[in-house]
């Protein structure tokens, strides 16, 4: 069974660095399609490539990257034990936002990943990441909650790159760090998420 995922990821990962879905693959070094292991508990989603990133082909290894894997370290977590990927998984010109024509491209792909990795719970970086579950939220009301949707638990928080551009914001990322540890430890519980009226099909569940 694992196999078969294993080799779904695999093909996955091939399609990924083919893909010529949007205008981005025509400017990338490489795709980045995600990293970690097929059974992580934990997947963090963040925005798309950086330069770094997209020299090498492998999300966060630029000064967010660092900064991420000093915040898992610093709650004991190895960050090998975890499945990052983004919202999109090629550089947009210059690190501008993603488009949303850019983002509903590469939908699939952020879809297969979730449903192979299976996760228990999703962190999501920034606010891209969030909309695509959370729409119509604002970050910095939802940032640190958790929310149950079935099986799985959603964990909102800022972006790396925004504390280290905005200093101010590090404290929240680093207390959101350690109510992830605490949720994960059964300190506290994600509440059960109730989708508003109007929302529109959600799109990681
Ligand atoms: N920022 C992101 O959102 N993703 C990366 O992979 C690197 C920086």
């Amino acid at each position: 069974m694992d196999k078969a995922r294993t080799a779904a990821l695999e093909a996955l990962y091939a399609d990924i660095h083919r893909c010529t879905r949007c205008p981005l693959h025509a400017g990338r070094a490489n795709a980045v399609p995600g990293a970690g292991p097929l059974d992580a508990d934990i997947m963090f989603i963040g925005e798309a490539p950086g330069f770094h990133e997209d020299q090498q082909g492998i999300p966060f290894v630029g000064a967010a990257g660092q900064y991420l894997s000093e915040l898992l370290a610093g709650i004991g977590i190895d960050r090998k034990r975890v499945y990052i990927s983004n919202v999109i998984k090629c550089r947009p010109p210059g690190n501008r936002d993603p488009l949303d024509e850019e983002v509903t491209a590469c939908k699939p792909y952020l879809d297969q990943q979730m449903e192979l990795i299976r996760p228990k719970v999703v962190v999501t970086l920034g606010r891209h990441s969030m909309t695509r579950a959370f729409p119509n939220e604002k970050i910095s009301l939802v940032h640190g909650q958790a929310r149950r949707v079935d099986t799985v638990i959603y964990f909102p928080m800022y972006h790396p790159a925004a504390a280290l551009h905005r200093p101010s914001l590090k404290a929240d990322v680093e207390a959101d760090f350690l109510r992830l540890r605490e949720l994960l430890d059964g300190k506290w519980e994600a509440e059960v998420y109730q989708a508003p009226p109007e929302a529109e099909q959600l799109s990681l569940f």
